[in-house]
């Protein structure tokens, strides 16, 4: 049979995954789909370096031409990571008619527009899997077997190193620092973890889905983000009361044509399903009109989960006679100036008469209802006591509002943690 010559860009974790699995499984994936593969070239940065997996050195280059330019390559495999020059590359791949199979996140979310362009432009497959939840079939569930559902939500934990974090801080009661420093040692985060702990790896990721989702597009740059830096074991503890989860969750909604993409700790009730997603695992979870609730789950990195989802780009481009764009229609989503949720409110409050219906007052004020609230005996400074509230669905302007109106004599407020999946 022949086969089909393909391109590596970069040969790091996820390309020597890749290489390995075609290695192992190429000749079974062969007798059950009919393609086979060669990898002709495989550019890297640095051509001494030791590799996690035995590459054929004579593979590798470090000049992007002989990739890029080769009329031979009609698949190129990008894992190089970062925008650029991966978007460039990608880029000019796809003018020269070569199917790009992309893990790249942030690369896709920052470069959309022009990426998607290129590749409709020259009629070039596009293909891009495993850069949203590694393994999980996210992509193809929602561009493939989704399209008789109007989408109006999509709620996920898309982020295996925060999950790891957040779900040891809930069953230890450990302080993130201390379980940050941990999951740095076991390599499950970088020795630079702003990417996971802020929330930009994860808001990369909901700008494509939201844009699948949703059929335009939805800049990253319009996403919503705080990362998990500021969670205590307080506020996990206090939650935990209410009988609520914190997950660090992306969440996208769209409702009259206007969409709220925002990622942020999150409260999820305990009998959610994402509630019991622990530990490295991802899973999206999908409203649509047609198709009710549903759930998707499993590894989100690694270099096999990811090699799995890459791989099976790679067959189905290598079968698709005339590549399709995604459903996308131009220009950008509208997006919401404000957004209605259930909101976990935690502060610190003198302990006089008089403060609680002073605190109560403000919220009515707005508009904010409160559902319930928990008094704690004393908090870190003496003569104070630890407000809990769990406000009915509000504003979150209004919510900012009521508190920013607060006496700082009478409050010090600690946390306000959002709650989704709450009836
Ligand atoms: N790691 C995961 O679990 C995971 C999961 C899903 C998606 N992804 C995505 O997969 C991509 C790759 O991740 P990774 O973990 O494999 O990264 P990595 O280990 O850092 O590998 C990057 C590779 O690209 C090469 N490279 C980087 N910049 C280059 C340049 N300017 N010119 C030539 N070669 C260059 C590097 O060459 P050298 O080897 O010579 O340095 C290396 O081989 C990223 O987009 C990431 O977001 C990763």
């Amino acid at each position: 049979m022949e086969k089909i010559a393909i391109g590596f860009l970069g040969c790091g974790n996820i390309g020597c995954g890749v290489y390995k699995l075609l290695e192992s499984y190429g000749a079974q994936i062969e007798a059950n789909e009919g393609v086979a593969f060669d990898v002709r070239k495989i550019l890297v940065r640095s051509l001494g370096k030791k590799r996690a997996y035995d590459v054929d050195e004579r593979l590798l280059t470090d000049k992007p031409e002989d990739v890029l330019d080769d009329p031979d390559i009609a698949i190129v495999m990008e894992f190089m990571g970062g925008n650029e020059p991966a978007s460039s590359y990608m880029i000019r791949a796809l003018e020269h008619g070569k199917t790009v199979v992309t893990a790249n996140k942030m690369a896709l979310a920052s470069r959309w527009d022009e990426i998607v362009a290129a590749a409709r432009e020259h009629q070039s497959g596009l293909y891009y899997e495993a850069s949203v939840c590694g393994a999980v079939p996210i992509i193809r569930a929602i561009n493939d077997s989704l399209q008789a559902n109007r989408i109006t939500s999509v709620m996920g934990i898309i982020n295996g190193t925060t999950n790891y974090i957040l779900t040891r801080m809930s069953s230890e009661g450990a302080a993130y620092a201390d379980v940050l420093a941990d999951a740095q040692r076991l390599g499950l985060a970088e020795p630079d973890p702003t990417a996971d702990v802020e929330g930009y790896d994860a808001a990369y990721k909901l700008s494509i889905l939201s844009t699948l989702a949703f059929h335009k597009h939805v800049p990253v740059t319009s996403v919503y983000r705080e990362g998990i830096t500021n969670v205590t074991p307080l506020d996990v503890q206090c939650g935990k009361e209410f009988g609520l989860t914190l997950k660090l969750l992306a969440v996208a909604k769209e409702e009259d044509g206007v969409v709220q993409a925002r990622v942020h700790p999150t409260f999820v009730p305990n009998a959610h399903p994402l509630a019991s997603v622990n530990n490295a695992f991802n899973a999206v979870y999908v409203q649509g009109h047609a198709c009710g609730e549903m759930m998707f789950y499993g590894r989100g990195a690694g270099d096999m989960p990811t090699a799995s989802a890459l791989v099976s780009d790679l067959i189905k481009a290598a079968k698709t006679k005339r590549h399709t764009m995604p459903a996308v229609a131009a220009g950008d989503c509208v997006m919401a100036e404000d957004w209605h949720c259930v909101h976990f409110i935690r502060m610190q409050a003198k302990d006089q008469p008089g403060v609680l219906s002073y605190v109560c007052g403000k919220f009515a004020e707005h508009g904010v209802s409160i559902a319930s609230m928990v008094q704690k005996g004393e908090g870190e400074q003496s003569g104070s006591v630890q407000l809990i509230f769990l406000t009915h669905t509000a504003s979150e302007k209004a919510v900012r509002t009521a508190l920013g109106e607060m006496d700082s004599a009478m409050v010090i407020q600690g946390s306000v943690i959002r709650v989704e999946g709450k009836q």
